[in-house]
């Protein structure tokens, strides 16, 4: 059996309790480790005017978690400038925000190259190794060099965008060029993949070898999508079982016979937050029977804060918000409750089964695992419905939603009024298309996929 050696930006070392950071890509990175024993490295979250060369390395259960510290310089160039401010807006279609920099792109390569001769000393001949997110996108170009022949995968978690807005991008050819170096690219939908091998064949002239496989420059790699899933199983367990917390029972008392519409997103611009916050205003107004029977609750959790776009988008958010509760709410009503805090997945499943409905509406995201988790939550008997936008990578599998453009508020508008009237039977029989393909596609299915394909490369 190979040893299974992950690779991310960030970690997530279980805590005292076993269970650690409960976000998506943590849980399914575990979830990668089922079976295997192995090392999962990355960036330790801490930033040292000095980094040692040495990772600092924590032993839990089959997993080693290998951590580097990064300077000042790193986390500004790396993760704040290149990775934050040119590659996220350009993969996400937002090309007005992107703003590159050579000094970031220089500070990016430097930091993958950092990564790659830490992690080149650990790795073993026969080590399966899988690198995630677009962090990483060069680190198997820096790998090959030192030596390692071994079979290397990466998993790109967010969109790949169309080759005409890649390429706005100065240094995307290069990135392609580096994506070679990998044995197999995972994708999130076939829109996704079909975008990279487009990118290839355009700007590197790549052929294609045989099927998904395409070579370039005496080098092949196997680009197929392997939509992610979350742990149905144990969100339906959560949800059903949830005793009732301080906060839900606070939430429960406050609604009263209110129905809640739940919003939970990192607070990105990628998320549609101030758009969807417009659209549900925009139902209000259109539906003043409905005030004071409804409330939206949106959990953001502050995100990338250093970065001036999130700056500008908080205070975009926070100005929308009061525009609307100032204008919309009454004194024994609050049209929309917004909480910046993180919660636990236990609680989230809680307040996910409370609500009748649940507005997913990304401007654009790789997948979205949001919505795949309030369809787990929900009640089987009861289930509330979910809006999805078309621009989620979830929405090609999860085709009993509502589905909208969430740049048209007047369809998020009437969407909301429909999911609200929405009768039993239909809310039923929606729900049911929607488990399904959930359960069969879960979590461990994309891991197991995954790593399969690699090893056959
Ligand atoms: O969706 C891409 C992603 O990098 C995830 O893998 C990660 O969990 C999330 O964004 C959070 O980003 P950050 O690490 O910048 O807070």
């Amino acid at each position: 059996m190979p040893r299974l050696v992950v690779v991310s930006n960030r970690v997530a070392v279980p805590d005292v309790t076993g269970k650690g950071t409960a976000g998506g890509l943590a849980v399914a990175l575990r979830e990668a480790f089922q079976g295997y024993q192995g090392l999962w490295f990355g960036w330790s979250g801490r930033v040292a005017a000095q980094p040692s060369p040495l990772p600092r390395i924590v032993d839990k259960e089959d997993v080693q978690y290998v951590l580097l510290d990064l300077t000042p310089l790193d986390r500004r160039e790396y993760y704040n400038g290149f990775a934050n401010r040119a590659l996220w807006p350009t993969m996400h279609y937002r090309v007005g925000l992107s703003d590159f920099s050579r000094a970031d792109y220089t500070g990016y390569l430097r930091v993958n190259r950092t990564f790659a001769v830490a992690l080149a000393k650990l790795v073993l001949p026969n080590d399966l190794v899988w690198v995630h997110d677009y962090h990483l996108i060069p680190l198997a170009a820096e790998l090959r060099p030192l030596g390692l022949a071994n079979l290397i995968g990466y998993f790109h978690h967010i969109p790949w965008p169309a080759p005409e807005v890649l390429g706005t991008l100065p240094g995307s050819t290069d990135l392609l060029r580096a994506i070679m170096d990998f044995n197999i690219v995972g994708v999130q939908t076939e829109r996704d993949a079909d975008n990279l091998r487009r990118a290839l064949i355009q700007e590197l002239s790549a052929a294609s070898q045989k099927l998904n496989v395409l070579g370039a420059h005496g080098k092949s790699t196997c680009v197929k999508s392997f939509p992610i899933g979350i742990d149905v199983s144990d969100f339906q367990e959560v949800a059903a079982r949830a005793r009732p917390n301080r906060i839900v029972s606070q939430t429960i008392v406050g609604l009263g016979s209110r129905k809640l519409i739940i919003g939970v997103d990192r607070l990105d611009y990628s998320k549609g937050i101030r758009e969807r916050m417009e659209a549900y205003e925009r139902f209000l107004v259109s539906n003043p029977d409905e005030r004071g029977h409804v409330t939206y609750l949106q959990i953001a959790p502050t995100s990338r804060s250093e970065v001036p776009e999130y700056e500008t988008l908080s205070r975009a958010v926070n100005e929308t918000l009061g525009r609307i509760n100032g204008s919309l709410g009454e004194p024994g009503w609050v049209p929309i409750q917004y909480v910046t805090s993180t919660y636990p997945r236990s609680l989230l499943a809680a307040l996910y089964r409370l609500a009748r409905v649940a507005l997913v509406t990304p401007m654009r995201e790789g997948m979205n695992l949001v919505a795949k988790e309030y369809v787990a939550s929900q009640d089987p008997l009861d289930p509330g419905v979910l809006i999805l936008s078309k621009f989620a990578g979830a929405a090609q599998q999860l085709t009993g939603a509502l589905i909208v453009n969430p740049n048209d508020k007047f369809e998020v508008a009437e969407a909301i009024r429909e999911a609200l009237r929405m009768g039993h039977e239909e809310r039923v029989a929606r729900w049911r298309t929607m488990i399904g393909p959930l359960r069969d596609r879960d979590v461990s299915w994309w891991a197991a996929a995954f790593l399969k394909e690699l090893a056959t490369q």
